[in-house]
């Protein structure tokens, strides 16, 4: 199956990437976390991203449309992917449809995690993240036992730089201005599935789960 998470930041695109693609049998391809890998080698797509990506705003279509092409040519994305973060414009879904076409596939479907603007920010500024697994954690939703120390790998958890309060509220004004317009294009495609994304973790993803169900029925 070739799927789509689309949602605010903080929506848990990446908490409920790694259930659905561990359900699917497919890989998460998460735009972030390549961005974010990058930037912790200092590559030189790191140092370029870093600068967008500490202000709130998008790395430029052509640079992540480039890096999104050259993952999906991997062996292990050609039967399937669950994408997360990417597309994030129209442009970015342009692409994808070509580069899907291309190779003589398409996109199956596409899960928006619906959540509001004020859990995005509860969610956001106590988000951590474990600098070893790549875990994601709360401090008050989904706490580890020691804090500070991933559960799963006992390494050290740390706050992205992004979760600042003032990047966040410049990531949902380009969220409004330059993503949410995907909403609209894959409505028209008839392929965009609303998940309402509030509630327990679990909750979230049985609706994911159920949804990719009736899709498959
Ligand atoms: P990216 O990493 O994709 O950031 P994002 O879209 O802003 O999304 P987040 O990772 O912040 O949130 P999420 O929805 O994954 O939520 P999470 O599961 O962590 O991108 C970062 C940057 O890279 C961008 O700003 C941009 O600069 C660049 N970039 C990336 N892709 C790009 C692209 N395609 N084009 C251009 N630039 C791009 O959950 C958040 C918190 O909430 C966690 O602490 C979690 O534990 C908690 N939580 C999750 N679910 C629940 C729940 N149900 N109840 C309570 N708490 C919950």
């Amino acid at each position: 199956m070739r799927l789509v998470l689309v949602g605010p930041p903080g929506a848990g695109k990446g908490t409920q990437a790694e259930f659905i693609a561990a359900h699917l049998s497919v890989p998460k391809i998460s735009t972030g976390d390549i961005f974010r890998a990058n930037v912790s080698q200092a590559t030189q797509l790191g140092l370029e991203a870093k600068r967008y990506m500490d202000a709130g705003g998008l790395v430029p279509d052509e640079v992540t449309i480039n890096m999104v092409r050259g993952r999906l040519a991997e062996p292990d994305a050609l039967d399937g992917f669950l994408l997360d973060g990417f597309p994030r414009t129209v442009p970015q879904a342009v692409a994808l449809d070509k580069m899907l076409t291309d190779s003589g596939s398409t996109l199956d479907l596409v899960l928006e995690l619906v959540v509001d603007n004020d859990e995005v920010i509860r969610r956001l500024s106590g988000r951590r993240t474990c600098r070893g697994c790549g875990k994601i954690w709360h401090v008050e939703f989904d706490a580890p036992k020691n804090e500070g120390v991933c559960d799963r790998c006992g390494k050290e958890l740390y706050q992205r730089d992004d979760d600042k309060p003032e990047t966040i509220a410049e990531r949902l004004k380009v969220y409004a201005r330059d993503t949410a317009p995907l909403i609209d294009y894959y409505g028209a495609q008839s392929k965009l599935v609303g998940i309402d994304a509030e509630g327990p973790v679990e909750d979230v993803t049985e609706r994911a789960i159920d949804a990719l169900r009736s899709y498959s029925a």
